[in-house]
């Protein structure tokens, strides 16, 4: 496995494995990486012939700076379970080396500054107006500002984001789609721990109490998928809602049953080819989301 650290660097090193007419899979992390972002790493493997994995804790999506200091940094671990997992090339940048001191200006000025779509017209329309959209403002911008600039560079003929993050995934399908780039996206499965908890470097941040507690969560999940034919949309919402009030420790953020794809607010199942429900909750200041798609 390869380590690199600089644009210069990776370029070379990309430009060998397409002059072999290598395919190239690309899994974009903030690292602190657990079997979730394994699994990504598994699926590019079985699909292409170099598995390329960035780190880069990307300071453009962070609404809140805190979050952004306390966010886990284990390289060296990190490293290792790369290699493990068989990883061919990781990219670790430093921040200068991703944004110009001006971008990172630009973006505490204006959190909608679109400068990084290089004068194209980016409008995630009402896809980022919802869930994680309407709770973060000028996250999912961040995002698509730093995922567009790894595209560019890495150039995979896949890329790898995990249905965990449900609307991130439809962001950077629009992404793609606006930027025309010829690049395949694929959803990977949510990975859980054995309490059903889905695996997020956050979880690291929760005490033993805490975690029990998020397990919650995704049996919440795990019933509304058996639930949902028998029951209205309202139903469901007083169900979830009186659920998580049995304890104490969770604070609900919001509860959505959306179009899959539109990730619109539905009043009754039928109309839409595919539903999914979505979470967001605080347990001990800590920021959790999850989803599972009903069908
Ligand atoms: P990060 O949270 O590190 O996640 C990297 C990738 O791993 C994302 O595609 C995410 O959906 C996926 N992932 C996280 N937990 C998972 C789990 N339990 N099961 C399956 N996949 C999981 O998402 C980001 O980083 C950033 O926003 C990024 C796309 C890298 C842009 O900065």
């Amino acid at each position: 496995m390869v380590v690199l650290n600089t644009l210069e660097q990776l370029t070379k090193q990309l430009k060998k494995v397409r002059d072999q007419n290598y395919n190239i899979g690309f899994i974009p992390t903030m690292g602190a990486l657990h079997p979730g972002h394994i699994s990504l790493i598994h699926a590019a493997q079985q699909q292409q012939d170099i598995t390329v994995c960035s780190i880069f804790v990307n300071p453009t999506q962070f609404n809140d700076l805190n979050d952004l200091l306390k966010y886990p940094r284990t390289i060296e671990a990190d490293c290792k379970l790369l290699e493990e997992a068989g990883c061919d090339i990781v990219f670790i940048p430093e921040v200068s080396e991703i944004y110009s001191p001006e971008e990172l200006l630009l973006k505490k000025n204006s959190l909608e500054d679109k400068s990084w779509a290089e004068g194209k017209t980016i409008d995630f329309g009402l896809l980022a107006d919802v869930m994680e959209g309407a709770h973060r403002p000028g996250h999912f911008n961040g995002v698509a500002q730093v995922v567009s600039k790894l595209l560019k560079i890495v150039r995979p003929n896949k890329a790898y984001f995990g249905q965990k993050d449900f609307q991130q995934l439809a962001i950077i399908r629009s992404l793609v789609k606006q930027l025309n780039l010829p690049i395949q996206i694929i959803a990977c499965p949510t990975i859980r721990e054995p309490s059903g908890l889905a695996m997020s470097s956050r979880n690291e941040r929760l005490s033993h109490k805490e975690r029990t507690s998020a397990a919650l969560l995704s049996e919440i999940l795990f019933e509304l998928k058996d639930l949902y034919l028998q029951k209205t949309i309202p139903e469901l919402k007083l169900f979830v809602a009186n659920k998580i009030m049995t304890d104490p420790m969770i604070e609900l953020e919001y509860f959505e049953i959306s179009d899959a794809e539109t990730l619109q607010k539905i009043t009754h199942f039928g109309l839409t080819k595919s539903a999914v429900a979505c979470f967001a909750i605080k347990l001990g200041g800590i920021r959790l989301i999850d989803n599972i798609v009903l069908y």
